[in-house]
């Protein structure tokens, strides 16, 4: 199979029905959770992308059984800090910043050294956001490249709760010290800037003794170690962010509708959907229901011809984090000019994909100003392209690749996108999706 994607033709009218994969996020919070569990869960729909296969194999190598059939999987934990293994483990958390910095909050009480090391791309993410915090419950971190992978991780024997100030926004770093707070004694207490409040949604639902306070910008967070988590089972809603992909698709084909079923529409995620719709998408929720504290709905897209630019508040920035590059693409298409500020964590994600989304537009022939931390987008609403655009040397981000993928089924031009196989880190499926929608 050839490793680059070829596309010179716009995608065609369509009207079709699909579903997409189940949620990273939680996929990779459901396999650490189970791990820390007593006895067996099932997780359905789980996301067999490369970063959930990644999280498999961690937890396998550090004593738990796992077992995937067709539909599910089967997790048998062995309680808090129940993991076991031997000496000189090496954890390959491969192109995940998720799992790489989860995974080390339920490592805080290791008595071993447990190295983790990453592919090309996390290799260049820093660690020391996480690192920094589990150090004052007592664990210690050696590193070769100063708060860079490889490192390893030694736990400490006695670990008390920790006062945290999570001040990114980052879901990860909260999640990582909620993960560490179920080894330690006491209670750990986080106030953390608005982000992706899964983590917490599980706790309530697993009854680890968890008070939440929220307020505009912060949410207060107090966690009680428990005395032991039960065994649970989850069926995990389709990914948000994957529906993107498809949501933006048909936004910007010719008159076309779109059903996508069974997608997790928690609020701390649907940054994309306020965003496009503010920017004259026509998005529509149907079918709601809560699962678990997570709300879940199908989403409705219809085509629109008449998208105009957003100076786009930067309190949705948190909600639509891993959404920006495909929100860029239809503010290339949108009428005026567009402004995204306080955006410089996207150059913390698995490319610098600030630059990368301002440099993929100017490849198409809009125009962009960038800072570091902000862009304007010159939006061309009667954009045609019609030359070649060759998309390589992306560090294989998946969006990248799923950005341009949808940028030449929606702009025209002759498109060669490398690396097609960077698409199994989150989404294997993006390309058997996109033939469905484009077959008659
Ligand atoms: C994630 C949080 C976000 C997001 C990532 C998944 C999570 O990262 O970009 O894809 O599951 O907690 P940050 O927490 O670094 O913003």
């Amino acid at each position: 199979m050839s490793k680059t994607l070829l596309i010179k033709k716009k995608i065609k009218q369509f009207n079709k029905k699909i579903k997409v994969s189940g949620d990273k996020s939680l996929s990779i919070r459901w396999v650490l959770l189970a791990s820390q569990a007593i006895g067996k869960s099932k997780g359905y729909n789980l996301l067999m992308s490369e970063d959930i296969v990644a999280a498999l194999e961690a937890i396998k190598k550090l004593g738990i059984k796992v077992r995937v059939h067709k539909g599910y999987c089967e997790i048998f934990g062995n309680g808090i800090n129940g993991f076991k293994y031997e000496n000189n483990l090496t954890i390959n958390a491969k192109n995940s910043g998720t799992l790489g910095r989860l995974i080390l909050g339920l490592l805080i009480k290791s008595p071993k050294k447990i190295k983790i090391m990453g592919d090309k791309s996390l290799s260049k993410r820093d660690f020391s956001r996480v690192t920094i915090p589990l150090e004052k419950f007592g664990a210690k971190f050696y590193y070769k490249i100063k708060n860079k992978l490889p490192l390893s991780i030694l736990g400490s024997r006695s670990v008390k709760g920790i006062k945290y100030l999570e001040n990114k926004g980052s879901a990860q770093c909260k999640s990582s010290v909620m993960l560490a707070a179920l080894n330690a004694s006491g209670t750990t207490s986080i106030k953390a800037k608005k982000s992706r409040n899964h983590s917490e949604l599980l706790f309530k639902y697993l009854k680890i003794p968890t008070k939440i306070k929220r307020t505009k910008k912060y949410d207060f967070i107090e966690i009680k170690q428990p005395k032991k988590i039960r065994a649970f089972n989850y069926q995990i809603p389709g990914d948000i962010s994957s529906s993107a992909f498809f949501i933006v698709l048909t936004t910007l084909a010719n008159n076309s509708k779109l059903l996508i079923k069974n997608v997790n529409i928690n609020p701390s995620r649907t940054g994309v959907i306020t965003i496009l719709k503010k920017m004259g998408a026509k998005i529509s929720l149907k079918n709601k229901k809560n699962y678990r504290g997570e709300e879940i709905a199908d989403i409705v897209i219809k085509s629109s011809n008449n998208l105009k630019a957003i100076n786009c508040p930067s309190k949705l920035n948190s909600s639509a984090i891993d959404e920006f590059l495909i929100i860029f693409l239809v503010a290339a298409k949108a009428k005026g000019i567009s402004y995204f500020k306080d955006i410089s964590e996207l150059n913390q994600k698995e490319s610098p994909r600030l630059e990368w989304g301002s440099k993929i537009l100017n490849m198409m022939g809009i125009k962009t100003e960038l800072t570091k931390h902000s862009i304007k987008i010159y939006g061309q609403p009667y954009l045609e392209i019609k030359k070649s655009i060759i998309i390589k040397n992306y560090l294989k981000d998946h969006r990248i690749f799923m950005m341009s993928t949808i940028a030449a089924l929606t702009c025209g031009g002759q498109w060669k996108i490398h690396d097609k196989d960077s698409i199994n880190s989150s989404f294997p499926d993006f390309l058997k999706i996109i033939k469905k929608i484009g077959n008659k």
